[in-house]
C-alpha cells in the first residue's frame, strides 16, 4: 500500500502541475478527496491492516490528504486572479476601442477670479490670505463697525460659537495684514464670505477679492484709476461703468460701482431690478479710525480699499441671469464655458 501512495502523491503533482482551468481542478478535486477518490478509499483501506501497517500507512495517507488540499487551494486561488469577467473569453480584448478623455475644465467663478488675480498682479498687488471663520473683532470691531452700529444690519451675519462668524466679507484680511506689516503696501485678498441671503442675484457663500493700497497721498484718483482699468481689461474698452456715493463703516468718502447690465444692454430686466445697472463692488478711502486699530499714522500714511463680488461679475462676463446656477453642479450649465 506504501508503493501505491507513494505513486499517487508522484502522479498527483504532475497533475497539479497541469492544472489550468477550474474543471481540471474539480476533477483533481474528486479524484483524490472525491467519495470515491484515492484519499478516502485508501482511509477505508487502513480498517484490514496490522496495527504496525496502519500507523506507518496512516500517517502517510494524512500527509497527503494536507499535501493535496493545501495544493488544491493554491490552485483554486491563482485561477481566481486570472479568471475572465463573466461574459467575456478573456481579460484583455485589443480589438475594443479605447475610453474616450474626457478634459475636465476650471469652473467660470474660479476662471474669473484667477483671471481678476492677475490683473491686479500686474498693478504691482500681493496676494494674501485670511480665515473663513473669524473674530468679532476682525469682521467688524476693527473695521470700525462697534456692536451696536446699525451697519452690522446691512450684513446678514452666520453666527457659531464663542460670538466668532463665518466672515461676511474679505475686508478683515485687510487689518490681519496691516498688523503685520508696515506701509507702503498693496494687497489683494481674494476668497469665500458667507451671508443668509439668497435670490437672482445673491447667494448664501459667495466669493469676494479685496483690495487695499496704502502708501503716501493715496488719493481717490487714485482709486477711480484702478478700477477703471480693471473693469475695462475684464470687461472691455466700451463698458459704461458708474460710481455712486455709499457708506462703508471703513472707508470715507465710499463708493459703489455699477457696471451696466449685460442683460438688456442698460433698459432694464429682472436681473438688475430694471434698473439697468448692477453692483459689483465697494470701496473708499480707508478710514482714520481703520488705521489707528493698526497703529498706522493717519498723517502720515493714505489708503484706498475695494471689495469685489466674483460670482456677479463672472455672472455679467458670462450672461448667466441667476447666480444660484454657477452653484447647482449642472453639468449641462457647467459644460457652456
Ligand atoms: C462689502 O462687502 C465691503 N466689504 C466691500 C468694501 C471693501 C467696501 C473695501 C469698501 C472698501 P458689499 O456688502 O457691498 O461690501 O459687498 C461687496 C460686493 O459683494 C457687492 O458689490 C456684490 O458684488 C457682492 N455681494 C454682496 N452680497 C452678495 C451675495 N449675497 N451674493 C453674491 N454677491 C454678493
Amino acid at each position: 500500500m506504501i508503493a501505491d501512495i507513494e505513486q499517487k502523491q508522484a502522479a498527483f503533482a504532475a497533475a497539479a502541475g497541469q492544472a489550468a482551468t477550474p474543471d481540471q481542478l474539480k476533477t483533481l478535486r474528486a479524484e483524490y478527496l472525491g467519495k470515491k477518490g484515492f484519499i478516502p478509499q485508501a482511509m477505508k483501506q487502513l480498517r484490514e491492516l496490522s496495527p504496525d501497517e496502519k500507523r506507518a500507512c496512516g500517517k502517510l495517507i494524512n500527509d497527503f490528504k494536507t499535501q493535496v488540499e493545501s495544493r488544491l487551494e493554491e490552485i483554486a486561488g491563482a485561477l481566481q486572479t486570472t479568471a475572465p469577467r463573466p461574459g467575456s473569453q478573456s481579460t484583455f480584448d485589443p480589438t475594443l476601442p479605447g475610453r474616450k478623455e474626457s478634459p475636465g475644465a476650471l469652473h467660470p467663478v474660479t476662471r474669473t477670479m484667477d483671471e481678476i488675480i492677475s490683473i491686479f498682479i500686474s498693478l504691482g498687488f500681493n496676494v494674501e490670505e485670511g480665515p473663513e471663520i473669524e473674530s468679532d473683532y476682525y469682521n467688524f470691531e476693527a473695521l470700525n463697525i462697534p456692536a451696536d452700529h446699525p451697519a452690522r444690519d446691512m450684513q446678514d451675519t452666520f453666527y457659531i460659537e464663542d460670538g466668532r462668524v463665518l466672515r461676511t466679507h474679505t475686508s478683515p484680511v485687510q487689518i490681519r495684514v496691516m498688523e503685520k506689516q508696515k506701509p507702503p503696501l498693496r494687497i489683494i485678498a481674494p476668497g469665500r464670505v458667507y451671508r443668509s441671503d439668497s435670490d437672482l442675484t445673491h447667494t448664501p457663500m459667495f466669493h469676494q477679492i479685496e483690495g487695499l493700497m496704502v502708501d503716501k497721498d493715496v488719493s481717490f484718483a487714485h482709486l477711480k484709476g484702478i478700477m477703471d482699468i480693471f473693469l475695462h481689461e475684464v470687461f472691455g474698452k466700451k463698458t459704461k461703468i458708474r460710481f455712486r456715493p455709499s457708506f462703508f463703516p471703513f472707508t470715507c468718502p465710499s463708493a459703489e460701482v455699477d457696471i451696466q447690465c449685460v442683460m438688456c444692454v442698460g433698459k432694464g430686466c429682472r436681473v438688475c431690478s430694471q434698473s439697468g445697472w448692477l453692483e459689483i463692488l465697494g470701496a473708499g478711502m480707508v478710514d482714520p479710525a481703520v488705521f489707528q486699530h493698526v497703529d498706522y499714522d493717519p498723517e502720515e500714511w493714505t489708503g484706498l480699499a475695494f471689495g469685489l463680488g466674483i460670482e456677479r461679475i463672472a455672472m455679467l462676463k458670462y450672461g448667466v441671469n441667476d447666480i444660484r446656477l454657477f452653484f447647482e453642479n449642472d453639468l449641462r450649465f457647467l459644460r457652456q464655458f
